[in-house]
């Protein structure tokens, strides 16, 4: 209504006149004069003409809320899909960011075995050729040594009695030598022999045995490693995919010793058709404050370049595609220790898959912390 009035005064001559007429209808009722009916009937058509308009004016009014209501909820509608479409943008970005990182993680792994082959195939061919020498040194010293003859002859030589008891000594140690060498080189080919894509049956404490020795270097002379490797079945994963969670947990047991310390390893089997691989370290162990992060992309306590905090993350992934479960128990200043728990098999008829809550509270033995999920 007052709207309207509003609209009506915008009219200032309108306004004039009415006032006008109204001020004549007022003097001539005042004043008695003789010709008031038609001052008072101009005043009624000014009147209702004016009404008429105040009318149009409501209308007008009336049109344009509604416009601009129904306009309102269209920005609100618009606002609404654009904030949808900021989320999706935003996590879309994220899974980008995620799958890239995956993928420069999976091309290191592949890169790293890749380098690895290469070096194992290179290391082949000396360590032949010293296998071959000391094998050739050692029959030659056998000979010297059932030829009775030549025995006494070369003994009254103490000089040469006494060179031949060290060469004998530098025989062996070369050859155990050469013969860890070899050892380290097949383990070096059998982490490098991955295929990435497909799923096969593997004895995953062969598989932890060449990680180890990957590690070698990491773990040097102050890192005592103990395997308490349990009798397990063959496993049904992507090698590759397992191998790089094995790499990853046992790097941050290494990161986590300061100092001295040690790494127990340990496989056993689980009731419910899972095999579980377990990671002890003497570490620094993970404060209570960041346990519940530690799975979360991106989340690292390392200096600035020296972690990405994507290698947990990684490995939660890939455990959970193979239908398997990682979680972790830590007494800070103590240490950790990570369990990883794959089922034997990948078919779904296989009890190795959790499908009760009974199950699984049997496969975690109340672990503190386990990822969301
Ligand atoms: N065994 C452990 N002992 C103590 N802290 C650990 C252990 N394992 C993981 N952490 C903590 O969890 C964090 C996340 O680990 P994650 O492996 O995801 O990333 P990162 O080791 O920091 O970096 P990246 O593995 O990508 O090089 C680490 O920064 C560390 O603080
Ligand atoms: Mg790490």
């Amino acid at each position: 209504m007052k709207s309207g009035i509003r609209h009506m005064m915008r009219r200032p001559v309108m306004a004039i006149i009415y006032f006008c007429t109204l001020t004549n209808v007022l003097y001539t009722v005042l004043t008695r004069e003789s010709h008031w009916v038609p001052v008072m009937g101009l005043w009624l058509i000014v009147t209702i003409a004016l009404l008429f308009l105040l009318y149009r004016g409501l209308q007008k009014n009336v049109g344009i809320q509604r416009t601009l209501a129904r306009r309102d909820r269209t920005i609100i509608l618009q606002r609404n899909e654009l904030e949808t479409l900021a989320k999706r943008v935003r996590r879309t970005f994220i899974e980008l960011r995620e799958m890239q990182s995956q993928l420069i993680q999976a091309e290191k792994m592949a890169a790293l075995a890749q380098l690895t082959a290469g070096i194992a195939h290179e290391l082949n061919n000396p360590i032949n050729f010293i296998m071959g020498g000391v094998q050739g040194l050692k029959t030659q010293l056998d000979f010297v040594s059932a030829n009775e003859e030549m025995k006494q002859k070369l003994e009254n030589i103490p000089a040469i009695a006494e060179m031949l008891g060290d060469m004998e000594l530098f025989a062996n140690a070369i050859e155990a030598g050469a013969v860890r060498s070899a050892k380290i080189v097949e383990e070096l080919v059998n982490f490098s022999f991955q295929d990435n894509q497909y799923l096969s049956y593997v004895n995953l404490r062969s598989y932890l045995d060449s990680v180890l020795i990957l590690l070698g270097g990491h773990l040097g002379d102050r890192i005592k490693v103990y395997k308490n490797f349990g009798t397990i079945p063959m496993v049904e994963c992507n090698i590759g995919e397992i191998n790089q969670v094995f790499v990853n947990v046992l790097m941050n047991a290494i990161q986590a010793i300061q100092d001295v310390g040690d790494i127990t390893v340990t496989t056993c089997v689980q009731k419910s058709g899972f095999v579980n691989v377990i990671i002890r370290d003497s570490g620094c162990g993970i404060p209570d404050a960041i346990a519940e992060r530690i799975f979360d992309p991106f989340f690292t306590t390392r200096e600035v370049g020296k972690g990405t905090g994507l290698g947990l993350y990684i490995s939660y992934k890939i455990i959970q595609n193979h239908h398997g479960h990682i979680f972790f128990n830590s007494e800070p200043g103590k240490g950790t220790e990570f369990t990883i728990s794959i089922p034997v098999t990948r078919d779904e008829r296989h009890p190795g898959i959790i499908d009760s809550d009974k199950d699984l509270r049997n496969l975690f033995q109340c672990p503190r912390w386990r990822p969301k999920c």
